[in-house]
């Protein structure tokens, strides 16, 4: 039951991801202090902000990993605060994730670590093997699925992280400072990538600090600063993109 007076968020204003005054604190710390956000469907979103400011937890909240202490989070028209337990894992289906240290299993081949994915949704296996020998072609990791992931570059290892986080065809990419330990080249080739799967229809978050690569892309931007939504701060050469909210 809504408490009276509390106005709700509602689904129907054609944004896939609707945060409405969101506020998160961990004991007496608090992370995120009222949010409001919307993201549309197929939109390519950068977060941006100094570390602490909450990007990792606004991220985490959009996913169920973290709840909300105050607000509502609406995705795909399904309010957070209702998903049950056993609902999280159709909830999950809806995000692929890519996070900086790539969390890739080390003892799993690469060709393992993306059919895993599938495997878990109960795919065929003849399926599984062509869609995931699909998927590391497209992204030229085609002659490496046999390696495990310690012995590859981080680069390497990021790629395999995009394929895994993409192979079940996820509606929202979130990708929480996934440049954040590789160098410009293999930068490029991750951003690269998330670009070509938002031309392919998906909605794409990231969280960075990385300027440069903002900078060079026209995509809209939204920055926290002590968990508070902040106005843009100037970003150079770049043609800034208004916050829509
Ligand atoms: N599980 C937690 N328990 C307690 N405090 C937390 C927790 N997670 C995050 N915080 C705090 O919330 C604030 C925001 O953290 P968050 O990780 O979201 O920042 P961030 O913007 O992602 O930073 P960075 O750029 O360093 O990754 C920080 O002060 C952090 O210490
Ligand atoms: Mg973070």
């Amino acid at each position: 039951m809504r408490a009276p007076g509390v106005t709700s968020v509602n689904g129907d204003s054609g944004a896939l991801i609707r945060l409405f005054h969101v506020s998160k604190r961990f004991g007496k710390k608090t992370a995120l202090t009222d949010i409001s956000l919307d993201v549309a469907p197929n939109e390519f979103l950068f977060v941006t902000g100094p570390s602490g400011a909450g990007k990792s937890t606004l991220l985490r909240l959009l996913y169920l990993a973290e709840s909300t202490t105050e607000g509502q989070i609406l995705i795909d028209g399904v309010n957070l605060a209702r998903v049950q337990r056993r609902g999280i894992p159709s909830l999950r289906r809806k995000f692929g994730i890519v996070f900086q240290d790539y969390k890739l299993i080390p003892s799993k081949t690469v060709f393992d670590n993306v059919a895993l994915v599938l495997e878990a949704r109960g795919v065929r296996q003849r399926l599984i093997q062509k869609k995931v020998g699909a998927m590391l072609r497209m992204v030229e990791m085609g002659d490496r699925g046999d390696a495990l992931p310690p012995s590859l570059s981080g680069g390497e290892q990021q790629r395999v992280a995009v394929a895994r986080a993409v192979i079940g065809d996820p509606k929202i990419i979130l990708a929480d400072e996934p440049t954040g330990s590789l160098d410009a080249a293999a930068a490029e080739a991750i951003f690269g990538l998330l670009r070509h799967f938002h031309q392919r229809g998906a909605t794409v978050i990231v969280a960075t600090h990385d300027i440069e690569l903002i900078k060079a892309s026209q995509e809209r931007v939204i920055c926290l600063e002590g968990g508070r939504l902040q106005p843009l701060p100037e970003l150079g050469a770049r043609t800034s993109h208004a916050p829509r909210n």
